[in-house]
């Protein structure tokens, strides 16, 4: 994918379609010259209003290009970054019908709109049809029309590009995106930018940390679990460091308490969280952000068999907390458990954010259009909830209620992974939280919006790697407020 600016609309090149756009009832733009008349026919007559989505197209010999699409944005008071990513994300569907390899985009005057525009085009453009024998065309070339749009629809095609990336991740079968293969995807990026290292820990290494819950996890698989160490050093000088945690279970059939079908036929998308901050730091790196970055990912697989954990058992954390296994179900908070405790003696970081896929009932809670946040610091937690507005990947913050630790209680050990359905979320959270002491820490329950049914506005269809937005939208403001300091 290509993009180019250009300032005047006299100056595009010919492409498949000029995309044309219009608030309620009124053009966005009267500067259309000899296209005027054409593009206000069809408000004249009645048959094209300007909502928000609303796609026309219209045919003419005064029409350089083959075709115009008249985009509604809705009412101009009302206009916003996500309006447009929904409208231009409208644009990219009609791009797969018409079959069009090439845009011309007569901007809005409006400053968030090349990011916003970017954002919605590439994002609803997503094809994941490595599996199909009928390939789909994509959108090749955009060039946007409009005065200095083009630092900003850059940084926005980076971003989007590592978002796609991470989206295949996600929607790749589980038996090729093992946690070997994701350790392989960690290693290129650290070929591909020079500012990122990429340590592999072996089963050995798991093993000589102590990492109890992640080689219990792992036992039943027939892949060995890895340990991904990523780090990105924007700003040497500092030493401000953010670790990202990201649960990384590369297929979830629940283990000895094995999932029904409808529960398992999502489940190769249990990495998401792994894959989001794979996604995160390509960003960072690409856009060269002045910050300091880590990710830390466990991954392996929660498979049943002879070798699996079982239920009753008892095994060691690394932090030396002991726990009964009375869900085998619950293992991302095993896994995380021990890279957070990790994470706190290996950096002593100054945030620590861990983000997956970890309770159903977070859906229950929250329903899709929202991710659940969970944090000891209102600090973090207030700053991740205004980039979850800015970038519409929305975070509801839930309360680490105390009197629900004593659920966590066991008889046998010092506490269990699971208790009763009720708030589970919050209990997985709770849980967590045992490993990761004073530092300022954040978990993002992802589970709601990691993979999707249907396509949704711009979102597509299955992995969506909602999250990596907000969080490199989070890692740039904080880098513009050490800046002011
Ligand atoms: N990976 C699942 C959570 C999940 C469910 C993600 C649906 C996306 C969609 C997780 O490992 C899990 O199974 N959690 C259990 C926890 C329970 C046993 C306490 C759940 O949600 O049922
Ligand atoms: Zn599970
Ligand atoms: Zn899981």
């Amino acid at each position: 994918m290509q993009i180019h600016t250009t300032a005047y609309l006299d100056k595009r090149e010919v492409s498949d379609a000029l995309v044309i756009a219009y608030y309620k009832g009124q053009l966005v733009r009267p500067d259309l010259g000899h296209l005027e008349t054409i593009c206000q026919a069809p408000i004249h007559a009645g048959d094209f209003t300007g909502g928000l989505g609303e796609l026309a197209c219209v045919w003419g010999a005064e029409v350089e290009e083959k075709r115009i699409f008249l985009l509604g944005l809705g009412p101009e008071e009302s206009c916003s970054p996500e309006k447009l990513r929904i409208a231009y994300g409208a644009v990219a569907k009609a791009c797969f019908k018409y079959k069009c390899k090439s845009l011309n985009i007569l901007l809005p005057e409006l400053e968030y709109a090349p990011k916003a525009v970017v954002e919605g085009l590439l994002s609803a453009g997503y094809i994941f049809d490595l599996y199909k024998s009928e390939k789909e065309e994509p959108l090749e070339d955009i060039t946007l029309i409009g005065k200095d749009a083009l630092k900003a629809a850059d940084r926005a095609l980076r971003v989007m590009t590592s978002v796609n990336r991470a989206r295949d991740l996600i929607n790749g079968n589980a038996d090729t995106v093992t946690p070997q293969f994701l350790a392989q995807y960690a290693k290129e990026l650290s070929q591909e930018f020079p500012r990122i290292t990429t340590e592999i820990k072996d089963k050995a290494w798991i093993q000589h940390e102590n990492m109890g819950l992640l080689l219990a996890v792992a036992q039943g698989a027939k892949y060995d679990p890895q340990c991904i160490i990523c780090s990105y050093k924007g700003r040497p000088v500092s030493d401000e460091h953010t670790v990202l945690v990201g649960k990384g279970i590369t297929y979830d059939t629940g283990g000895l308490k094995l999932k029904s079908i409808e529960g398992m036929l999502s489940m190769r998308s249990d990495m998401s969280g792994a894959a989001v901050c794979l996604a995160v730091i390509e960003a960072c790196a690409a856009l060269s952000m002045p910050v300091n970055v880590t990710c830390l990912l466990p991954t392996c697989e929660n498979a049943i068999g002879k070798d699996a954990y079982k239920l009753g058992d008892v095994y060691k954390s690394r932090a030396g907390i002991t726990v009964e296994i009375t869900n085998t179900d619950a293992e991302g908070r095993l896994i995380l458990a021990d890279a957070l405790s990790y994470a706190v003696d290996a950096y002593n970081p100054t945030q620590l954010i861990d983000v997956g896929t970890l309770t159903g009932s977070m859906e229950i809670a929250l329903g899709n259009s929202y991710m659940g946040l969970f944090s000891n610091s209102d600090f973090l937690a207030e700053a991740l909830t205004s980039s979850g507005l800015h970038t519409h990947e929305r975070l509801w913050r839930m309360p680490l209620c105390e009197e629900y630790r004593e659920q966590l209680k066991s008889d046998v050990a010092d506490c269990k992974n699971a208790a009763t359905p009720k708030a589970g979320s919050i209990i997985c959270a709770l849980f967590l939280e045992q490993f990761v002491q004073n530092v300022p820490w954040a978990h993002i329950d992802m589970a709601p919006v990691a993979f999707a049914k249907d396509a949704r506005g711009y979102l597509p269809k299955n992995g969506t790697a909602v999250g990596v937005r907000l969080l490199v939208d989070y890692l740039e403001k904080q880098q513009r407020e050490q800046h002011d300091n």
